[in-house]
């Protein structure tokens, strides 16, 4: 390639290709400067609807909107230029009907230039994968922890030990064989997550589940130690930067007070600046 081409964002069939290739990179974004960031580092950016808790405040992702998602794709396609954007459908936009998720489904494509949508849940939701994917368009799947469905999983548990294993692994074989180019595994045990890698033909995505998934991705608020409400057992922070933040906002907050900001590089003279001569 040459010094000036630029890298084309992988397409849903290139990230399909990937699978048991060179392991899968990919993080959440939900803003325009931190989709600049990680834009030559990832394959593929998910715009999560992790965005309710992570800068609305939601206490869970169900009160997500379509409208979220929507504003909050624009802002990160704006910043990715070499990356894949995938949007997640939140909550009540999919599951009612076929026709329901296909509306939803190309209101995000068309209005956000998504690569793909994801959406949750394994057999259950294979028809619905079927349909969107006869129709153009690509789906990331998602089993394992399905935060959407807390209420009926009884909480954020880890899924799949045990008997329930067999559930875990009957949800991504479902999702693959329906097509999708890609499954999501959080918060799977690392033996049955490794199974279900070797047992479908599409990469698994790992959170909290094996580094022997083809891929891995993290909250990126999480990972940077921006959001400090909880964490959880499968994030590592790569940085302290929530804490950073808070020195820095303590220390301009401080200088305020004693007058010590703005200095005198930072205000204007009252007379216009000398031009020099030519
Ligand atoms: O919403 C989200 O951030 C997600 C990831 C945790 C995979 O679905």
């Amino acid at each position: 390639m040459s010094a000036t081409a630029k890298k084309r964002a992988p397409m849903p069939a290139d990230i399909r290709a990937r699978k048991g290739g060179a392991p899968l990179v990919s993080l959440t974004a939900y803003t325009t400067p931190m989709a600049e960031l990680m834009d030559a580092h990832c394959d593929f950016v998910l715009v999560g609807d992790s965005v309710g808790m992570v800068l609305h405040g939601l206490p869970s992702t169900l009160g997500v909107t379509m409208d979220m998602m929507v504003m909050h794709g624009q802002a990160v396609a704006r910043g990715l230029r070499s990356a894949m954007m995938v949007v997640d459908m939140p909550f009540g936009s999919y599951e009612q009907s076929r026709e329901q998720a296909f509306g939803n489904a190309a209101r995000i494509m068309g209005e956000t230039g998504a690569g793909a949508v994801k959406l949750e849940g394994g057999v259950a939701m294979a028809d619905t994968i079927a349909f969107l994917v006869a129709r153009g368009i690509p789906v990331m799947a998602h089993v394992g922890l399905t935060p959407q469905s807390i209420n009926t999983l009884g909480g954020y548990k880890v899924q799949g030990r045990d008997a329930d294993g067999d559930r875990v692994m009957a949800d991504a074989k479902a999702v693959a064989d329906a097509g999708a180019f890609a499954v999501v595994l959080e918060k799977v045990p690392e033996g049955l997550s490794d199974r279900i890698t070797a047992g479908v033909d599409i990469p698994t995505i790992g959170i909290g589940a094996s580094a022997g998934c083809d891929g891995q991705i993290l909250v990126v608020d999480d990972m940077l130690g921006l959001f400090t409400a909880f964490k959880a057992k499968f994030v590592k922070r790569f940085a302290e930067l929530g804490a950073g933040a808070e020195e820095a906002i303590a220390q301009y907050a401080a200088d305020v007070r004693a007058r010590k900001f703005p200095g005198p590089e930072h205000v204007f003279g009252d007379a216009a600046p000398v031009k020099k001569a030519k």
